[in-house]
């Protein structure tokens, strides 16, 4: 066990300085919407009828922030393909974006194979690999990415890309301001959850003190703070090395209520994320759809997104649920950065990681 105010420990712990790369994420952030604004050739989106988004894991989540906060603003639905088949609408009048951090991974690559024959209109979002080197054979979009992060981890690089190019291809409106907002909130919240501020006044670390070794379950209102939530549990997996899980509101309660049953919940944190743009309806069931899992046994968190506008807000919840993924790991003595398991099944199944 690592003491979480023993900065000296957590940077030791902290081999491959995950906490270092976290605090990057503004600056992150900021070169990516720049990327992708500079996309060349700029995707062509004039008569498209759907935004199919293929990645995996940690280059998935680009899109499914691309997918929550524009719902409301886009004529076109915007779909997240996690697996190597594409859905049968996918043709010359759909925008194929396929994003892989590494470029080499094999479900995004089929994926990408299987709309280039099907006369998708493709673009790609990479460090480089495989998808890289196609990408550039066919001449489609290519918004780069910088090498040498974990994939998870160059989110900032990754769902702002995404933005900027989908703003200079017209598909979304004048971001700017927007994105000034998420860069300031990040940097903000860097500063306040650092290594360096103690567990009393941190409340990264007062997360991860409170759930501990109990498995964290995560509540988001349906729409970006549901997209929050598995974030969380991603980075639960892959950061803390811990099992975790994610719900979204109001689903959730018609069926995971019922399984937090007498005395089920002690081995259980459960952190509901909240923001001030919940649904009215779905905002007044959180506090006694909250009771059932509190009554189960189970710790209740509830932390608030800070910022104004949804993707400051959003990108609050992420810093905070990262921060709190990677103390949580951090506090248990391992490493944060290392994936051996993803590592051992991608070699498993073949191709470069
Ligand atoms: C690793 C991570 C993984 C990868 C996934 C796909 O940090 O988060 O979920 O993102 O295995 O690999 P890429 O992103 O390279 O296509």
């Amino acid at each position: 066990m690592t003491d979480l105010d023993d900065v000296r420990s957590l940077r030791a712990t902290d081999a491959s300085d995950m906490l270092g790369v976290v605090a990057r994420l503004p600056l992150d952030a900021r070169a990516g919407y720049d990327a992708g604004l500079a996309v060349d050739p700029v995707p062509i989106i004039d008569g498209i009828t759907a935004v199919t988004y293929a990645g995996m894991g940690g280059s998935a989540v680009a899109g499914d922030i691309l997918r929550s906060l524009f719902r409301d603003r886009l004529g076109v639905p915007v779909e997240v393909n996690r697996g190597p088949q594409l859905p049968a609408y996918c043709g010359p009048s759909t925008l194929l974006i396929a994003s892989s951090y590494s470029g080499n991974t094999a479900e995004t690559l089929a994926a990408f194979e299987e709309a280039t024959a099907r006369g998708c209109r493709v673009m790609a979002l990479t460090s480089g690999g495989q998808l890289g080197h196609r990408a550039s054979q066919l001449g489609v979009p290519v918004v780069g990415v910088p090498g040498g992060y974990m994939p998870r981890a160059a989110l900032g690089h990754l769902a702002f890309g995404l933005l900027g190019a989908l703003e200079a291809a017209g598909l979304l409106p004048r971001l700017a301001a927007d994105v000034d907002e998420a860069v300031d909130e990040m940097a903000r919240l860097i500063t306040e959850l650092a290594p360096e501020v103690p567990t009393t006044a941190n409340p990264a670390k007062t997360i991860a003190a409170t759930l501990g070794e109990r498995t964290a379950v995560i509540w988001g209102a349906e729409g970006f703070a549901a997209v929050a939530a598995q974030r969380w549990r991603t980075q639960w997996n892959e950061n803390a090395k811990l099992p975790a899980f994610a719900a979204a509101m109001p689903e959730l309660d018609h069926n995971e209520v019922v399984g937090w049953s007498r005395g089920t919940g002690k081995h259980f944190g459960v952190v509901a994320l909240r923001h001030d743009g919940e649904h009215e309806e779905i905002a007044a069931r959180f506090a006694a759809s909250l009771e059932i899992p509190a009554e189960a046994g189970a710790e209740i968190v509830e932390v608030q997104a800070s910022g104004r506008a949804p993707l400051a807000q959003l990108c609050s919840l992420i810093v905070l649920g990262d921060l709190s993924a990677t103390y949580t790991g951090l506090a248990r003595g391992v490493d944060p950065s290392p994936i051996e398991a993803i590592d051992r099944l991608k070699a498993a199944i073949g191709g470069p990681a």
